[in-house]
């Protein structure tokens, strides 16, 4: 059977689509697909933890605050309330699951949750496991998904594009299903649904340089916005300041949670720079951080800078940051006792696909959540330690939007298979190596940490060239995983650039020479709508 149905299926298995199976699943059947093993996604990476408001001393309002001044004006305050709000429910669901957070003796004798500090956040706020978070939260919620009769997970699975009503002619637009590639099996399937949902994660591999894991090519912006979807804000790429300057280090990222614990960034001299830039050093904001040290390797012509822990215990280091510590270690670097070079690299995906409170987008069923989403919670630059928090919220709040709707008397339409008449093996696969190191590498040189109008008229000339190449390419042969992606990221790059061109003022995380203040007589969002396609 080329066909199956079910009420919801969830395209991606990181925080944002498990923990929309798991609230989902009690009165509905649903699939979660994950284009690669389960485990591998953003979520199982992430290391510094999830922020949410449990100190006595802390406060819902300076969360709120800290959120608004890191997303330099543009975040959407009632989103941003709406998550924060939600945030001590968030963490209560993930211990309810059986995920275990570090915890800390206190003067009293009595225990509690261990919270760190990450840039931006004026409290300690940030809930942890070690600097291993994304991974107990993955490896858990897999184990629960797991035990879930109803939830049918398809790993090694890439979703290739929705179907919608409106394709196949029946008007009033909205998603019906989608079409699969088996990539075991080599197979289109057909998933027909009732809701669909998107939670692919990010686009860093759009970038030579990422922290991303290579699953994050974006396939869930593009396919939302091949279907008619607006999307916003993808300008806005964060670049993370630390990530390890090792040349056999692929995208590991050296925790914010280290700056957290009072990590210094020195250049090659031992010189302390970040004071000179920002009041809080090496607090500030990310992308304050990831600018100066681009300004400084520029300045200094430097491949890198240094990040210095050594100054706390090595006990404290080891069982703080064994992930880190350990990493460094295969490459020679030991942290208690030596700076860790660090470089900035594309971290995370502000902008995506427009949805509002209950992750419904512009297509009927078609709802978005996690980093695929463009919610209006983080502005012009993400706060650390969010987005997890912004997956949980918004996936509870999808869930009870699509389980309102669940008894609602609904046929799905007869799908038609997908169609590989047309198509051939293709004889040689060097012209995806070749596009896709070119873009990756057009991205770096002309769409990063610090922009101009020229760099980016450069780019876009040719992504178009690339795209065009890859359009071909695709319409005429057999679809594997490494095609799919390259469509995807080619389009998503474009969007990028678009919306780059666009931005006339530097704000959060675009900066450019053009135009090098913010224009705070138009504070706005960089909305693409489909029928500006080109
Ligand atoms: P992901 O976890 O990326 O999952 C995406 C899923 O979609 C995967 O299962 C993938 O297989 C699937 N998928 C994608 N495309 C397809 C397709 N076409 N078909 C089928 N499946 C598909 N944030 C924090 O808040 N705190 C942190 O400490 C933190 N640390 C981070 C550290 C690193 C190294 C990185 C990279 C990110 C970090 N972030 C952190 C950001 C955060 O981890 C991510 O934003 C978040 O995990 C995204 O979750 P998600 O569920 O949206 O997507
Ligand atoms: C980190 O641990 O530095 C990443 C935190 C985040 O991206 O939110």
């Amino acid at each position: 059977m080329n066909q199956s149905q079910y009420d919801a299926v969830i395209i991606g298995g990181g925080a944002a689509g498990l923990s929309l199976a798991l609230h989902l699943a009690k009165n509905a059947k649903i699939a979660v697909i994950t284009k690669g093993p389960l485990r591998e996604g953003a979520t199982y990476y992430a290391q510094g933890g999830i922020s949410a408001v449990l100190d006595a001393k802390d406060s819902v309002e300076s969360h709120i605050e800290d959120t608004q001044v890191a997303g330099a004006g543009l975040c959407d305050p009632e989103v941003v309330r709406y998550t924060v709000e939600h945030g001590r429910e968030a963490i209560d669901w993930l211990v309810e699951c059986g995920v275990i957070f570090d915890q800390e003796t206190r003067p009293d004798g009595s225990t509690d949750f261990h919270l760190t500090r990450e840039g931006g956040h004026s409290h300690r706020r940030i809930l942890h496991a070690a600097d291993a978070t994304g991974k107990e939260i993955q490896n858990t919620l897999v184990g629960q998904l797991k035990r879930h009769p109803n939830i049918d997970v398809l790993e090694n699975h890439i979703a290739i594009d929705l179907i919608t009503s409106g394709k196949l002619g029946q008007g009033n637009n909205h998603c019906v299903g989608c079409y699969v590639l088996d990539k075991l099996k080599q197979q289109v399937i057909t998933l027909a649904s009732r809701f669909t949902v998107l939670a692919t994660g990010g686009a860093g591999k759009a970038y030579l340089y990422t922290s991303n894991p290579d699953v994050s090519t974006g396939d869930g912006i593009a396919m939302a916005w091949r279907a008619g979807c607006r999307v916003a804000n993808m300008e806005f790429i964060q670049f993370h300041p630390t990530c390890l300057y090792h040349p056999k280090a692929k995208s590991f990222l050296i925790t914010e949670a280290i700056r957290g614990e009072g990590g210094i960034l020195r250049l090659p001299d031992g010189t302390r720079f970040m004071p000179k830039f920002h009041p809080d050093a090496e607090l500030a904001p990310r992308d304050i951080v990831a600018r100066a040290i681009d300004h400084e390797m520029k300045r200094l012509g430097i491949d890198c800078v240094y990040l210095d822990i050594t100054h706390q215990p090595a006990d404290f280091i080891r069982s703080h940051f064994p992930t880190v510590y350990t990493r460094a270690l295969e490459f020679g670097i030991d942290i208690t006792r030596e700076p860790i070079p660090v470089v900035p690299a594309a971290h995370y995906t502000c902008g995506g696909v427009m949805t509002n409170k209950q992750g419904q987008t512009d297509i009927g069923n078609l709802y978005a959540i996690g980093e695929t989403a463009f919610t209006g919670l983080h502005g012009a630059n993400r706060m650390a330690s969010n987005s997890l928090l912004e997956c949980l919220v918004f996936a509870k709040a999808t869930a009870e939007d699509i389980a309102a709707k669940l008894n609602d008397a609904v046929e799905l339409p007869p799908l038609p298979k997908w169609d590989a008449s047309r198509v051939t093996k293709s004889p040689e696969d060097v012209v995806i190596a070749h596009d896709w190191d070119e873009l990756r590498r057009v991205m770096w040189d002309y769409v990063g940490i610090v922009r101009t109008d020229k760099r980016l008229q450069r780019a876009l000339i040719r992504i178009r060239v690339l795209q065009k190449e890859i359009d071909e390419y695709y319409a005429s042969h057999i679809v594997n995983n490494d095609s799919l992606e390259l469509r995807n990221l080619v389009l998503v790059a474009e969007l990028i650039v678009r919306s780059a061109i666009s931005r006339k003022e530097s704000r959060g995380l675009h900066y450019t020479l053009d135009y090098p203040e913010p224009d705070d007589t138009n504070p706005h969002n960089t909305i693409l709508e489909a029928q500006q396609r080109k």
